[in-house]
């Protein structure tokens, strides 16, 4: 016999909000867990939590002088990205899913989700998360609440949203919210042992937009399991900002100052793993600018009463790529790290009680891998997955914008899309007007990496960065976005003007055209002067491009013709891209604004001037 919901902790419930309330208490008579807690977000409880989950071995602690409140896991060794083949859009019509997304009929979802939650947070407690998206002072607050049995799910939604106490008060009774369920799917018997990664082979991320709903089955992996994160701030918030006239996109928001005091607003979209972190934590290496972090993954972009875009981040904390962080690429970040309340997840643990990974540095003598296994540096294997990841405090980055903890946002001067291609790509491109720039954004190309689950580096359309993101038709998602362009007032001055960068390009031997990280610093710089309307550049069929003299070379150490390479148009490699653009525009059929086909064609006709 299971315990009524009553005994679960329903009697002391901390809120009157007879929605959150009856919700809490049919997911408990459904899942039937021992226990049913409401998490209030304090330092008690995240001691608790963490306790318990050093005791459990999900968790291990990091030795305070390194790492101050800090934890590192490793997962199971299946359950270490975002699993796209299990992601499914749920919307009433299957043409409102598209054709990037996959689909199953609401009904028949929670249909085959229903008897997969049946008992299944038996011998496991439940935790109530109310969280908030943005600032909870925000004019209209995103609520969200997270029910989840993933102790470790608890703390990482800590670190990486508003929640607690404050936002249940904040809902107050009657507040709508996001209703994010979560259940890693691995009930317990009577005396069974548990395990330190428990999660289900059976998979499920599952989104309702029309009732603002996401039901995550199986993984505890953050992308599948923090629902505040991709589920509600991309996937649910993109259908939000379609009815409502917004954007949620998958973009980094920076702040640059020039040495004169001029401060522009950056956003940019590259998909994961393709240096959207990293820029906006850029430390840059030309005198006299400064570069601040407003977000590095999330953008809420909403005009304001003068007519500007204005970029929001909704999150709380970073979530970025192990892998590649280190001291001379992202100083920023292992400074954020170092303060510590962090969690570390499948990268690896030295034996003095700190994390390592490729790319931090020298590498220690010996460590405990990913997999749990010995490593040294001869092993010959990775010491950390591809996609291992630190989770940490936003607030602890020390180039932290103070706008970032303004409701209004920041008004955003440019838009950069990019992606990671070892050839065709020139470092940067600027867009002729904003449908030209929706163009480059929906025929945006990139290799996949290990942040999802599948074959690495494969050359994919991932528009805006978002292919994974989008919670409805990418035609209609399209046509959203240059219907944004034509503003609140059609004053296109006002709008962002839109740019495309390569970072990844490479010579013949595979070598990086471009240094990168804070190097890019540079063409950030000959960004600013566009906007500025200086900046030379070339018009070329698929844009503006820098002349070779034109970027700010100083000191790089580059020669001219390694730039030159850097920024070339390869007219044969572009029209090789012609036939792939155009069988992925004809994946949209009707749906595909007819301005993209006309987009297209007219650099057919370009291409072909030349
Ligand atoms: P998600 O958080 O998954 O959305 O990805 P992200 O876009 O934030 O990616 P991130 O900044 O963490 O970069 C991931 C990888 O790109 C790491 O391996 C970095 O080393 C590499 N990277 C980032 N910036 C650059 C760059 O300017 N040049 C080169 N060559 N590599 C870069
Ligand atoms: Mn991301
Ligand atoms: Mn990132």
């Amino acid at each position: 016999m299971t315990a009524p919901a009553t005994s679960r902790g329903l009697a002391q419930a901390p809120t009157s909000h007879s929605k959150l309330l009856a919700w809490v208490h049919e997911v408990a008579e459904l899942t039937t867990p021992d226990q049913v807690v409401w998490v209030d977000g304090s330092d008690e409880e995240w001691q608790r939590l963490t306790d318990e989950l050093v005791a459990a071995g999900t968790l291990v602690r990091l030795d305070p002088e390194h790492k101050p409140n800090s934890f590192w896991a490793r997962t199971d060794p299946t359950d270490v990205a975002r699993v796209e083949e299990r992601t499914f859009i749920c919307s009433v019509d299957e043409a409102d899913a598209g054709p990037t997304n996959n689909w199953m009929a609401p009904d028949e979802m929670k249909r085959t989700m229903t008897a997969l939650y049946r008992g299944c947070m038996r011998g496991r407690t439940m935790y109530v998360i109310p969280f908030v998206m943005g600032p909870l002072e925000a004019e209209s607050p995103m609520f969200g609440v997270e029910i989840t049995d993933s102790a470790y799910v608890v703390a990482s939604m800590r670190i990486m949203t508003r929640m607690g106490a404050k936002v249940l008060e904040g809902m107050g009774d009657d507040a709508d919210f996001v209703h994010a369920l979560h259940s890693i799917g691995a009930p317990l018997a009577p005396g069974e042992a548990d395990v330190p990664w428990p999660c289900s082979q059976t998979k499920y991320i599952s989104h309702f937009p029309e009732t603002r709903e996401i039901w995550s089955y199986g993984s505890g992996y953050g992308g599948n399991s923090l629902l505040g994160k991709k589920c509600y701030s991309l996937r649910i918030a993109s259908v939000m900002a379609r009815d409502e006239g917004w954007l949620a996109e998958h973009m980094l928001i920076l702040k640059m100052t020039s040495p004169e005091g001029k401060v522009h607003y950056i956003a940019g979209a590259f998909p994961s793993a393709c240096g959207k972190t990293n820029l906006a934590m850029l430390e840059p290496t030309i005198a006299g600018w400064k570069v601040e972090t407003v977000g590095d993954d999330i953008a809420w972009m909403r005009f304001g009463d003068d007519g500007r875009l204005y970029a929001l981040n909704p999150e709380f904390g970073l979530f970025g790529v192990a892998p590649g962080t280190g001291w001379t690429t992202n100083a920023n970040a292992m400074r954020t790290l170092d303060r510590g309340n962090s969690v570390f997840t499948n990268v690896a643990l030295t034996d003095d009680g700190d994390v390592w990974w490729e790319g931090m540095g020298e590498p220690p003598a010996h460590a405990t891998d990913w997999k749990g296994a010995d490593w040294t540096p001869d092993s010959g294997e990775l010491s950390s997955h591809g996609n291992s990841r630190f989770c940490t405090p936003i607030n602890q980055c020390p180039i932290l914008a103070d706008e970032y903890h303004d409701p209004k946002g920041v008004p955003i001067d440019a838009i950069l899309f990019g992606g990671r291609r070892k050839t065709t790509v020139p470092l940067v491109t600027e867009a002729r007007d904003w449908v030209h720039g929706v163009y480059m954004g929906a025929t945006l190309s990139s290799e996949t990496t290990a942040a999802a689950a599948g074959q690495v580096g494969v050359v994919r359309r991932d528009p805006m960065a978002m292919l994974p993101f989008i919670g409805y038709n990418a035609g209609d998602y399209f046509q959203h976005w240059i219907e944004m362009g034509k503003g609140v007032d059609g004053d296109a001055a006002k709008l962002p003007k839109i740019f495309y960068v390569n970072w990844f390009r490479r010579d013949d031997d595979g070598k990086f055209l471009w240094p990168g990280f804070g190097e890019n610093s540079r063409v950030l710089k000959w960004i600013v002067e566009r906007l500025e309307g200086r900046g030379a550049a070339v018009e070329t069929p698929i844009g503006y491009v820098p002349t070779a003299d034109a970027l700010d070379v100083e000191g790089l150490g580059l020669t001219r013709a390694e730039i030159e390479t850097a920024l070339k148009v390869d007219i044969d490699e572009w029209r090789a891209e012609l036939p792939q653009i155009t069988e992925w525009f004809e994946k949209f059929g009707d749906k595909l604004p007819a301005v993209l086909w006309a987009e297209l064609d007219a650099l057919r006709a370009r291409l072909d001037g030349q």
